[in-house]
């Protein structure tokens, strides 16, 4: 068995052992999230380009490892883009879908309480956290995230795939994705009804699940 062979092992086999990033499955349907998104946009965005991250980002650590092997420095470096980018796209992915969900949801307890003290009410988070998402220049992510240091609550934008907690040292707890990708088939360049719609599907209890291990 697979399992049993890799932990007898010894240490310095175990180590040189490297496992393959996999696509992650939707927790429902591609159809279950519309009419707010629909099925051609989540087939696409999960099977094409999420897939690209994880397929690109197996093939930058394959020339990581062996750039590594090589003692090649400048290779090593130059991989620092590929890395960031594709294994930011599969981070983020791998937590927008676990934020989604057809079911209706609510902040648990503590969260709310947070999000009301932090924005004065939960209105005004969505309301902040929409204008600053709408507001993203070309392609990124709006986030709410967790400050560590402050146990509190902070919004964040940032472009591409730069992956929140590697950038800024939030731990994230929602994001919305607004490269075209994630809502042109269906809102076409009307980015900000895309944005305020997504509230209505956001899985509260999974952002509420990540604030409490987060803190
Ligand atoms: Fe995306």
């Amino acid at each position: 068995m697979m399992f049993s062979l890799a932990r007898n092992l010894p240490s310095t086999f175990k180590s040189a052992i490297r496992f393959k990033h996999t696509l992650p499955s939707l927790p429902f349907d591609y159809g279950a999230l519309e009419p707010i998104i629909c099925k051609e946009i989540m087939e696409i965005h999960h099977t094409k380009h999420h897939q690209t991250y994880v397929t690109n980002l197996n093939a930058a650590e394959e020339q990581l490892k062996d750039a590594q092997s090589k003692n090649d420095v400048s290779k090593i470096i130059s991989l620092g883009g590929a890395l960031r980018f594709n294994g930011g796209g599969h981070i983020n992915h791998s937590i927008f879908w676990q934020n989604l969900t057809p079911d209706r949801t609510e902040p648990s307890k503590e969260l709310k309480a947070a999000l009301e003290q932090q924005f004065s009410s939960f209105d005004n988070f969505k309301k902040e956290l929409t204008t600053l998402t709408v507001a993203i220049q070309g392609s990124g992510w709006g986030w709410l995230g967790y400050n560590k240091k402050t146990g509190k609550l902070q919004l964040a934008a940032l472009p591409n795939q730069d992956p929140l907690e590697a950038s800024t040292g939030l731990v994230p707890l929602l994001g919305i994705d607004v490269w075209e990708h994630a809502y042109y088939l269906q809102y076409k360049n009307v980015r900000p009804s895309y944005v305020e719609a997504i509230f209505e599907i956001v899985n509260w209890k999974d952002v509420s699940n990540r604030f409490a291990v987060a803190k």
